[in-house]
């Protein structure tokens, strides 16, 4: 074994690594999670991982299958439904005490299988995780974070006073990382490290799916073009502006063209998404909603023209790695890290957020230039194969482990 490979401190043992997460399934944290860990198992398969998630799901099943440990270790009812609502003063002080003894039972909890780090993937187990590990220096905590901090307002000071429990944070976006490095009191770099997605099942070639049937609409005749919004229901995910420019580009006269939401609500914490009773009412007729779609890339082929619309500076925003790695023709939101993640005109084409004329045009443009799309759908597989696969991720995040810790070399 080579001593990159060893374990901290020279033992024989290859380190373990445990990965905390709050949800069991979900959006694209989760999702990004899932891609982690497997680009892990196959760069270091010898290390033992292990997944601590606060409620059980589709994620864990997953990680199982990659062959990880995992375990549910449940929030107390007090601490579940804790979003950014903003609480009552009372509320707050017994969500406090409940969290402090929650933490309590999670540092044994966490110290009883001996890992080496520990990997946190949302910002409930980033503050739980630092809580728990106050007055320990081992093992080290990573923080990774996949959202702004800047409009938090109620996590933002709480991970603020908890900063120097943290070995090293992961930003999924240069953004992301000058945001935290803006609100987070850091003495150390941020480091920016994109996601990754699965290159072969994001793939051009492939089954796609019916999303006439899933949608309940009539056949569509040979030569339909589909344009579709691909995201879950977050207000910020831009279905107005998607909405508001389908209808535009439709009352403007555009044959052979169905337009499409692909996805659904799937967030338990109140207030923070739409339903679709609502976007269905501001829809023009004809629009297809498919509810949510397991088979992502399955969706994302059936679609001539993917949109992402977000209205708000997206932290990272997977779906466009995805769409550009089936081959899409991409239309984007170019703000926050997504702006990192497209190259205007080469690999996509970019609005600005909220601009609903803006957007239709670019729609308008790629419907009306197949050798358009078709450039576009190339290029974006170029770009995905070279910036977002499974081995350059794990291996800038096995470099980030390696430098806290081997942290003289
Ligand atoms: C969060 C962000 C999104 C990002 C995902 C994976 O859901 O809002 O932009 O793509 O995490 O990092």
């Amino acid at each position: 074994m080579s001593s990159v490979d060893a374990a901290p401190g020279n033992t024989a043992r290859p380190p373990r690594v445990l990965f905390l997460n709050p949800a069991g399934q979900g959006g694209g944290a989760e999702a990004a999670l899932g891609d982690l860990l497997a680009a892990l198992r196959g760069a270091r398969p010898d290390w033992p991982l292990r997944l601590l998630a606060l409620e059980d799901g589709p994620l864990l099943e997953q990680a199982r299958g990659l062959g990880v440990e995992t375990e549910v270790f449940p929030l107390p009812p007090v601490l579940r439904g804790l979003g950014e609502g903003g609480a009552s003063v009372a509320g707050s002080v017994r969500a406090g005490a409940a969290a402090l003894g929650f933490a309590g039972k999670l540092r044994g909890q966490m110290l009883a299988w001996g890992p080496d780090l520990v990997h946190s993937n949302g910002m409930k187990t980033h503050a739980l995780a630092a809580a728990a590990l106050v007055g320990t220096r081992k093992p080290p905590l990573v923080w990774h974070l996949h959202d702004y901090l800047g409009p938090r307002r109620a996590m933002r000071p709480i991970l603020r006073a908890l900063t120097g429990r943290c070995a090293a944070i992961l930003a999924v976006s240069a953004d992301v990382a000058a945001d935290a490095g803006r609100v987070l009191p850091v003495r150390n770099p941020v480091h920016a490290v994109h996601n990754a997605i699965d290159l072969k099942r994001f793939r051009p070639d492939g089954p796609a799916l019916d999303l006439d049937g899933l949608a309940g609409l009539p056949f569509a005749p040979a030569g339909t073009r589909r344009v579709g919004l691909v995201a879950t229901f977050a207000h910020w995910k831009g279905h107005e502006t998607f909405l508001r420019a389908a209808s535009a580009l439709i009352h403007g006269g555009l044959p052979d063209t169905r337009f499409y939401v692909v996805g659904g609500p799937i967030y338990a914490t109140a207030g923070s998404q739409r339903t679709t009773a609502e976007l269905r009412a501001m829809a023009p007729a004809g629009v297809g909603f498919t509810g949510f779609v397991a088979d992502a890339p399955g969706a994302l082929r059936a679609l001539d023209v993917v949109v992402h619309a977000s209205t708000r500076p997206e932290p990272f925003g997977l779906v466009l790695v995805q769409a550009m790695a089936c081959g899409r023709a991409l239309v984007a939101s170019a703000a926050g890290g997504a702006r990192e993640l497209v190259t205007p005109e080469t690999d996509a084409l970019v609005h600005a957020p909220g601009d609903t004329a803006g957007l239709a045009r670019q729609i308008g443009r790629a419907l009306a230039d197949p050798a358009l799309r078709a450039r576009l759908g190339a290029a974006g597989r170029r770009t995905a194969v070279a910036r977002f696969s499974r081995e350059r991720l794990a291996a800038e995040v096995v470099r980030v482990y390696e430098g806290l810790w081997f942290p003289a070399r």
